[in-house]
């Protein structure tokens, strides 16, 4: 586990006073990723699933506390290595895994700086590019990815559980 100073990323006040601490996830953390994937998202991960992404890519593992040290929002990246089309060299995407925060948190900016903070650590694994999938109906979460530039590639026919399509979005970095 880091210290405070290796894990503190960002402290952010919002317009309405809420101040937010935006850090690197540790070990301690994960049962209140966990809490708030499993209230906000449909799509749940078993434990060993976080502690992988934890143990693999941590730079890029974040998550904003509110001043009472509650999670109430989190994101994480994997870094996934496939050979180049057009060389023999391996392309490296951050693939981003997950994002959420908490309903009572929402719309605060909260999004926005776990997005710009972990962009900035999951590109210290040497990336070429960004890239993730979001539900087609979840319009909040493709405007939050237009505004960091992410744009709609192609259509994942059926990608969720459900049967839902998801737009493919990527970024060069
Ligand atoms: C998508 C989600 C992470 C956004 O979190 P948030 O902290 O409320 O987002 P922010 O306040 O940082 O807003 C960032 C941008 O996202 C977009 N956005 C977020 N919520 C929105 C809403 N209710 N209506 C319209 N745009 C919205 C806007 O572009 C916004 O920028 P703006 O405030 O300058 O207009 C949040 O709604 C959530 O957790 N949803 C459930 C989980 C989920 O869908 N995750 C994404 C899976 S791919």
């Amino acid at each position: 586990m880091g210290t405070d100073k290796d894990t503190k990323v960002n402290v952010f006040t919002n317009n309405n006073g809420l101040e937010i601490l935006i850090r690197r996830c540790n070990l301690d953390d994960l049962d209140g990723v966990i809490e708030v994937n499993e209230k906000e998202l449909p799509e749940d991960y078993p434990y060993f699933f976080y502690k992988s992404i934890l143990d693999n890519f941590s730079e890029s593992f974040l998550i904003a506390q509110n001043s009472s040290g509650k999670t109430v929002g989190y994101i994480m990246w994997r870094v996934e290595k496939t050979p180049s089309l057009d060389s023999l060299r391996y392309t490296s995407k951050g693939h981003l895994v997950s994002i959420a925060v908490s309903k009572d948190y929402r719309k605060k900016g909260i999004a926005k700086s776990l997005m710009s903070n972990s962009m900035v650590a999951v590109k210290r694994y040497k990336i070429h590019e960004y890239v993730l999938e979001v539900r087609v109906s979840n319009n909040n979460a493709v405007k939050l990815y237009e505004q960091f530039n992410f744009q709609i590639g192609n259509i994942k026919k059926n990608y969720y559980r459900d049967g839902e399509n998801a737009y493919f979005m990527t970024l060069k970095t």
